[in-house]
């Protein structure tokens, strides 16, 4: 039985990027490759968090921080981990490290039709800011653009651990 998972800092380790792989291709239909996870890693600006069961990468969410502006660029959690809280702790992870660096503002892109992204996004406070035509290919799609300030307050924060609604 594996150990109770735990988020930690996503090092770019060969072990980690290979388990990064499989849960990037099983999630969605324009995976990155590993290049782009090679080049996003050797920038000082990415911000990356993993879910880890010891050695068993569970799920990721990235950042990119450009002075007080954070882009929210890529959040999956592997399907045996799902609906578990994971997504929406990865994704409080990575907003108080950002936050930590300065970032007041969080946005992102996410597929209309993507209902479980869009609304583990608005449970942490985002709203959607606009709509960004065909955004999205295989297949195309218009992207829904959200964003939050930051940091979100801690009491708040400590509610959404717990998983209390509000
Ligand atoms: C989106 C994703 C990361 C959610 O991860 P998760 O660990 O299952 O999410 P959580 O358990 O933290 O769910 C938090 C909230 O999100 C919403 N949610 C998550 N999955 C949902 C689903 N299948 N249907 C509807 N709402 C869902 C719910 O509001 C949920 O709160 P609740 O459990 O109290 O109802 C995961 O489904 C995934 O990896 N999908 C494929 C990749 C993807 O779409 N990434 C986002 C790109 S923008």
């Amino acid at each position: 039985m594996r150990a109770e998972p735990q988020i930690q800092p996503l090092e770019p380790t060969p072990l980690a990027m290979h388990q990064l792989q499989r849960i990037e291709r099983a999630s969605f239909s324009e995976p990155w490759s590993m290049a782009e996870f090679d080049f996003l890693a050797s920038d000082e600006r990415s911000v990356q968090v993993g879910l880890w069961c010891d050695e068993h990468l569970a799920g990721y969410a990235m950042a990119l921080i450009d002075t007080d502006d954070c882009h929210l660029i890529n959040l999956a959690v592997e399907k045996a981990y799902r609906r578990l809280g994971w997504g929406k702790r990865l994704v409080l992870a990575l907003l108080d490290i950002t936050a930590a660096r300065g970032g007041r503002l969080c946005h992102l892109e996410v597929r209309v039709s993507n209902e479980a992204a869009i609304q583990l996004y608005a449970g942490l406070g985002f709203q959607q800011t606009g709509i960004r035509l065909r955004y999205y290919s295989k297949p195309t799609e218009d992207a829904c653009v959200m964003q939050c300030r930051l940091p979100l307050q801690a009491g708040r924060v400590m509610d959404l651990m717990e998983n209390k609604n509000g």
